[in-house]
Order: structure tokens, then C-alpha cells, then sequence
């Protein structure tokens, strides 16, 4: 049974209801969590804006004949970020500034997901719906200036209260190495699945050439952390399930194209959250008088800033083809 433009721009909107109901619950449950008040009201407010953006997307699909479903995509499952138990034995200041980091990817992932939306909508000549998609979006892009105005002070903040409570810094800045590699790791994996997926080369070697890319700054990350003393550790922080993303399962109904957008929005939103967990990195490892991790932290966050915009620049064409595929 074939899709028409119509129905799958409804679909795309189902898509966006569930992905903002679930970051909605997030970042409530991150506005309770650790000790940070600033960053905590910050949260409550976005949480609070997420809940009026699926009441303005559910207005706009009746009004295009279509209803919510319970429809989960792999966007919807990421932003949900189900697994908060991984980070026990983390300090409470810490939690924020992680909570910042996958919040940064989470606005990131939404101001993709909404660029694919006009797009399609602009296919089809729904001009409410592409200003609809393009207000979000706006609002997704405040969100994310305000997490990175906050995101250094966060960090440092944390970072001073661990040495205050007795933990030497060296010691701080290894299990902060730890999380990255198993993120980087964790990510790596993702980026090769990306690369053997869909139907669209472009996409795919972009997608190879920076797995490859991550498995260089996993071995440098190494190596660091080996130099300071400490070595790989298998436990999992909220980073490393953020990067490890959704289950595949998810994405089954989207054909190969679709696909191919739905990769880019996620490459997009951790290219983004890594630029943040680099950028705390290096503020923590600054704090500890570091100089070679605040060095390497800067270096890898250049690679990743680079990968987040030669992946932005992929999406309008692949939502345009996903939406041309419609009958
Ligand atoms: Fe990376
Ligand atoms: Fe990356």
C-alpha cells in the first residue's frame, strides 16, 4: 500500500509529537536531579516548552486529518533517555553537567528533526506546517544557546565540589576519560552500522570515514588516560548509552531513504553532544592544570564540530528525497 505526501507528512509529525512528549519527561526528571539550581531551572523551563510544542504539533496534525500514535521511532526512543540509573556513582553536580551535555544533543537532534520537517511540508505546499516546523526549530536553537552559555560553569562548578569532598583531581579527570572512550566506543560502532545502511553513498562514506576518525580519538583518549595511570573501565556512563542510541528495532516502517535522514539526525545530535562532552572535558582538565587532556579534549572537539556540519549539510536533500519517494 502505497504512502502519499500527505500521510507521510502526517507520519513525520507523529514522529515529532512522540520524540518532544518523551524529551518533555526527560528533561523533568533532569530538572529534580543533582544539585545544581540553575541548571535545574533551566530544564524545568525547557520541559515545560516541550509540552507546548506537542500540543502545537497535535493541533497541526488534526488539522491535517491525521491522530497521535503510539508509534515510537528510534528519534522519539533517544530522546527519551531511558537508561538514568547509569550513572550511579557520580556526583551530584556531575549529574548536571552530563544532563547539559545529552540536552545539547537532545536540541540538536530536534533542530534537525525539524529541518527535515519543513522540508518535506515545503514539498507538499503546507506553508503552516513549514512555519510551524521552522518556529520549533527556532525554539530548539534557543534551547541550545542556553545550555551552552551554562555548560563551562557547570562543569567547572562540579568539578570543584568533587575536590572539595575529599577527590583528587587526577583522579576526577580519569573516570571523566573513562566515560568519553566508552562514548567514543560506544558511537564507533553506531557509525559503521550508519555506513553499511540506506542507499546513499554520500552518507555512507561520510559516515565510514568518521568511524574510523572516532577509533583514532578512542586511541588517543587511551593512551592519555594510560599516561595518567588509569585504564579502560567497562562500566557505562549516560553518555555512552546516549551514544549507543536507540534499538534498532525502532526505525522498521521507514524505508531505505528515510532511514538515511533518520541517520543523519542522529549522527547530527551526537557530533553536537560530543562538542559539549569535549567542551566539559576540557574546562574540568583546565580546573585540574591539565594542559595536555585540555589540549587533546579541544583538538577532538575541532574533529567533531567539523563532522556535526558536513552532516548537517546532508539532511535537506535527504528529506527531500525521503519525501519524494511518497506516491
Ligand atoms: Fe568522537
Ligand atoms: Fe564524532
Amino acid at each position: 500500500m502505497a504512502e502519499n505526501t500527505h500521510d507521510r507528512i502526517n507520519r513525520y509529525i507523529e514522529d515529532t509529537i512522540a520524540a518532544e512528549r518523551n524529551f518533555e519527561n526527560a528533561l523533568a526528571s533532569f530538572s529534580k536531579s543533582g544539585a545544581q539550581q540553575s541548571v535545574q531551572r533551566m530544564f524545568s523551563s525547557a520541559s515545560a516548552k516541550a509540552k507546548t510544542q506537542h500540543e502545537r504539533l497535535t493541533a497541526l496534525l488534526k488539522r491535517r486529518g491525521g491522530t497521535p500514535s503510539e508509534a515510537k521511532t528510534v528519534l522519539a526512543e533517544m530522546l527519551a533517555f531511558t537508561p538514568l540509573t547509569a550513572q550511579l556513582g557520580q556526583g551530584a553536580g556531575e549529574k548536571n553537567a552530563q544532563h547539559l551535555i545529552v540536552t545539547f544533543g537532545a536540541a540538536a537532534a530536534e533542530m534537525a528533526m525539524y529541518e527535515s520537517l519543513a522540508v518535506a511540508a515545503a514539498q507538499e505546499g503546507d506553508t503552516e506546517a513549514v512555519t510551524l516546523a521552522r518556529t520549533l526549530q527556532s525554539e530548539e536553537k534557543d534551547d541550545y544557546d542556553q545550555v551552552w552559555a551554562i555548560l563551562r560553569p557547570s562543569s567547572r562548578e562540579a568539578f570543584e565540589a568533587e575536590v572539595a569532598g575529599g577527590k583528587e583531581p587526577q583522579q576526577v579527570i580519569k573516570r571523566y576519560l573513562e566515560d568519553v572512550i566508552a562514548a567514543e566506543k560506544s558511537f564507533e560502532m553506531q557509525l559503521q552500522g550508519f555506513s553499511k545502511e540506506g542507499d546513499d553513498t554520500a552518507s555512507q562514506q561520510l559516515f565510514a570515514q568518521h568511524a574510523r576518525e572516532t577509533r583514532t580519538q578512542y586511541e588517543q583518549l587511551t593512551a592519555r588516560l594510560h599516561a595518567l595511570g588509569g585504564s579502560p573501565s567497562t562500566a557505562k556512563s549516560i553518555l555512552a548509552h546516549f551514544f549507543a542510541l536507540a534499538p534498532k528495532t525502532a526505525q522498521i516502517g521507514h524505508d531505505k531513504a528515510e532511514r538515511v535522514t533518520q541517520n543523519l539526525m542522529m549522527a547530527y545530535s551526537v557530533e553536537n553532544a560530543e562538542v559539549a562532552m569535549y567542551e566539559s572535558l576540557a574546562e574540568v582538565a583546565r580546573a585540574a592544570g591539565d594542559s595536555a587532556t585540555t589540549q587533546l579534549a579541544l583538538e577532538i572537539q575541532q574533529q567533531e564540530k567539523q563532522t556535526a556540519e558536513k552532516v548537517w549539510a546532508q539532511i535537506d536533500s535527504a528529506a527531500r528525497r525521503s519525501i519524494a519517494l511518497a506516491a
